[in-house]
């Protein structure tokens, strides 16, 4: 089971030996794998391996690449339903298929239990780097299609399974991902879960971060959010007075920063807003609490802020905070398995935008974290192609594919929770989605338990209904 990464002062203990790179944390933390439930199988889950084509689009082209994915069939009977979890930008992992309450319905129904890991995250890898040239093939049509051949293959050569029907799973991306299967597949599938979805694409994401304000008001008090917004503005102030030198040592800045450099400073500013957006997109009961008592300790805004700040170099002495190094951290194009972000931030450029900025003054993180910061590191990372017209044209060109928030299709049941951010650019009407109050992101996929909320337990019951629904024999 992987460990839950939900407090501050877990993120802190993931600083590396020098300077200790904010960015790197943080994105890990808002990018990993939706925690996985408890394990209640012991069921030995195998890990497999399916060849598909680098290119499924271009039928002269024949290059193919090994696929990962895993699989538990200890509940399987002939005919019974194919349920997949579908892999986002994350490693997969065996937890979804012992555990959890996709797992309690593969085992209600007799069902084939699946997690595929998405093309170029994890050990799929289908090019030998991740230089930009090699990215081309990436992108969620091409995972889409992935996915389709996946299960054609699987139930065309596995016994007992042709006339099965399929049921898929998946939170965030993978979420995004299930709904758009059943707009491009609608035959492939028979329903599927989709918690915590984003549907829209956007550049200048401004919701997101009025939502973790929003969020931390809520569970963590008026006075908490006071504060950071305060604690922002006296910092802001701080560099707008040439205060730069004090300002670093306040907080424990590395000297590499530059505050002459308005990327430097923009870098800053979202690396901080981004800490808090990990506490509140992973919040479980006590995360956001925890991290307001931390803030209010101290005797005023900024001093409160600032040792809360300063916590973030951990055992090194300075906190990493340098535009040029997180480019040149994100230009890195080996294919190491542990890391994901070139690989998703190229996909935000590429197709969704989905930047986290300060363009609405409804937020409490400042002013300094505007939408040229990505479209500049799209562009250095990447190369021109990526300017912000062309970025703006990538996520209108994904709206108009897959229908933005209307994606018109059926038999997709959708969950969000009330307090995470992702919801803004979901489908959130109460007659076509779930919001789970008091919950954030990805939180509904453990067991039902006597510990769930009503709200909680009665959308899982939901999903329940609903696929014992989709699973009937059709009645001739
Ligand atoms: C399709 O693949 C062939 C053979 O690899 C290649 O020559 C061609 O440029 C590809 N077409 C596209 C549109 O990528
Ligand atoms: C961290 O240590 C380095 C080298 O010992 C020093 O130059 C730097 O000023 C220190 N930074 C802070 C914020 O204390
Ligand atoms: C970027 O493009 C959008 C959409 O075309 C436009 O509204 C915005 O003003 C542009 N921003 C800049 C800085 O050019």
């Amino acid at each position: 089971m992987m460990i839950e990464r939900t407090t501050i002062a877990a993120i802190l203990f993931l600083s590396s030996c020098h300077g200790s790179s904010i960015f790197e944390r943080t994105f890990n933390l808002l990018h990993q794998e939706p925690p996985p439930p408890p394990a209640t199988s012991r069921f030995d889950v195998a890990t497999r391996w399916i060849e598909q084509k680098l290119d499924q689009f271009n039928e002269s082209d024949t290059r193919t690449w090994k696929m990962r994915y895993m699989a538990n069939e200890q509940y399987f009977e002939e005919g019974g339903p194919l349920f997949i979890f579908v892999g986002g930008e994350w490693a997969i992992s065996s937890g979804y298929l012992t555990g959890g309450h996709m797992h309690d319905m593969a085992k209600e129904h007799k069902g084939y239990l699946f997690y595929t890991e998405h093309r170029y995250y994890g050990q799929s890898r289908p090019t030998s780097d991740l230089q930009t040239e090699n990215l081309q093939y990436l992108n969620v049509k091409q995972a889409l299609a992935d996915l389709a051949h996946f299960i054609r293959t699987v139930k065309s050569t596995t016994p007992g399974m042709e006339n099965s029907k399929v049921i898929l799973t998946g939170g965030s991306y993978s979420a995004t991902m299930v709904t758009w299967f059943k707009r491009l597949y609608p035959d492939l599938i028979v329903g599927a879960w989709s918690s915590s979805a984003p549907l829209f694409a956007k550049p200048d994401f401004v919701e997101y971060k009025e939502v973790t304000g929003r969020s931390i008001k809520l569970v963590g008090g008026e006075d908490c959010y006071n504060r950071i917004k305060n604690g922002i503005e006296s910092i802001e102030q701080m560099l707008t007075d040439n205060r730069a030198a004090e300002m670093r040592s306040l907080l424990k800045i590395c000297d590499n920063f530059d505050e002459n450099n308005d990327l430097d400073v923009w870098t800053f500013f979202s690396q901080i807003s981004d800490v808090f957006a990990g506490v509140v997109q992973t919040h479980s009961k006590g995360s956001i609490e925890g991290t307001c008592k931390r803030i209010m300790e101290g005797e005023d805004d900024l001093t409160g802020m600032s040792n809360f700040i300063a916590s973030f170099s951990g055992s090194s002495n300075c906190s990493e905070v340098s535009y040029k190094d997180m480019i040149s951290d994100l230009k890195k194009a080996d294919n190491n398995p542990n890391k994901m972000y070139r690989q998703w931030f190229y996909q935000t450029c590429n197709e969704y935008g989905w930047y986290q900025t300060s363009g609405s003054t409804a937020q409490p993180f400042g002013k300094k974290f505007p939408l040229d910061l990505y479209v500049n590191a799209c562009h250095d990372i990447y190369g021109e192609q990526f300017n912000n017209k062309t970025m703006h044209e990538n996520a209108e060109k994904t709206n108009e594919f897959f229908g933005g928030l209307n994606p018109g299709v059926e038999n997709v049941y959708i969950t969000h929770g009330e307090l995470d951010p992702w919801h803004a650019m979901g489908i959130t009407d109460s007659d076509k989605a779930t919001m789970i109050p008091l919950h954030a992101h990805c939180k509904d996929f453990g067991s039902i338990k006597s510990t769930d909320t009503e709200e909680m337990k009665a959308s899982k019951e939901k999903i329940a209904e609903l696929v014992r629904s989709w699973l009937k024999p059709e009645s001739s």
